[in-house]
């Protein structure tokens, strides 16, 4: 699989076979780190990282994976750069590939990302724009197949509002052939273009990738019930209509009972304990959560080493 050199901004980026060699390569080099086992696969590169936007996870995730691999991340805020000032870019993009080996960024509009990725001459991995968020879903996927095993003809049913991460999501659903139902109110539906997208992945795959209103019916039979904020990093300001609109799509201990008795509980994070997700349910033993959050750096250490280096695992 030749992905030295890619970028990584959509899932849909990615063949079948891609999505399951990144899955592969994480499960090896997971393997490697538990192990402590050598995998400096980018020993002497360098990795910029930019972020417009907070972060946890994935800066952490991003910055530790790197120097796992043997490489140096360095982090790059508006504030401390010339981004801040209103540096094009354009030419943000130029200059950042003279000096490292890939660029990864956050940031609000999709095509920031795009545009950066058009005038870089290293790859650019998407870590989260207001349209998508490919590294998640695709450590979801990898988390998905820890605790299920052969995904294919799995359920993932996703609660709320069809944001970046429902997108990310039903693409990555797709690409493996897991049935996906995105339970929204209508006006929180998700993009119609990702919609036709996904479901035309869907079709060569053999799942189906459908959109319901009823948050219980779309429960039933799942295998994975996913949700994530009300309202998105920039969207602050609409928190209390939203709150208003959304508030019968939470993942508490009755829409539990509609899905598989085997069920896993999926959130991105950050969560709001209360609102899409009750604490009971976060702390509950069908929560699959953290080893979401742990697997971000197994799956984004394949993604780099893959797209940075001609390793073959
Ligand atoms: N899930 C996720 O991307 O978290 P952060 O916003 O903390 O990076
Ligand atoms: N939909 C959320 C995901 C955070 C990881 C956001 O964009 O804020």
């Amino acid at each position: 699989m030749a992905f030295r050199g890619k970028n990584l901004l959509t899932i849909g980026d990615l063949s079948v076979g891609e999505v399951a060699t990144i899955m592969d390569v994480a499960r090896k080099i997971k393997k490697k780190q538990k192990n402590g086992e050598w995998h400096q696969y980018l020993a002497g590169k360098a990795l910029g990282m930019i972020f417009h936007k907070a972060s946890t996870r994935t800066r952490v995730s991003f910055e530790v994976g790197f120097w796992q691999l043997g490489g140096h991340p360095i982090y790059l805020n508006e504030a401390a750069t010339q981004m801040g000032r209103g540096e094009d870019i354009r030419d943000t993009a130029r200059v950042l590939s003279r000096y490292v080996d890939g660029v990864m960024i956050r940031t609000f509009g999709h095509h920031i990302v795009e545009e950066l990725a058009r005038h870089s001459s290293v790859p650019v991995i998407n870590g989260l724009t207001d349209k998508f968020h490919p590294c998640q879903a695709l450590a979801d996927i990898f988390t998905l197949i820890e605790y299920k095993g052969t995904i294919k003809g799995r359920k993932m049913t996703y609660v709320g509002d069809g944001n970046n991460m429902a997108h990310s999501l039903m693409l990555g659903c797709a690409k493996t052939g897991v049935d996906f139902v995105c339970a929204s109110p209508k006006g929180y539906w998700p993009d119609a273009g990702v919609l036709s997208a996904a479901r035309a992945m869907a079709a060569e795959t053999g799942c189906t990738i459908l959109v319901e209103e009823d948050p219980l019916k779309a429960a039933e039979n799942a295998d994975a019930l996913y949700t994530d904020v009300w309202a998105s990093m920039g969207m602050e300001q609409e928190q209390s209509i939203r709150q208003e609109s959304l508030n019968d799509y939470q993942i508490n201990k009755y829409l539990l009972k509609a899905a598989k008795p085997d069920a896993i509980v999926m959130h991105c994070l950050p969560a709001h304990r209360g609102e899409e997700i009750t604490d009971e349910v976060m702390e509950g033993p069908q929560s699959a959560i953290f080893d979401q959050a742990e697997n971000r750096l197994h799956v984004q250490k394949a993604i780099m080493a893959l797209l940075m280096s001609d390793v073959v695992l």
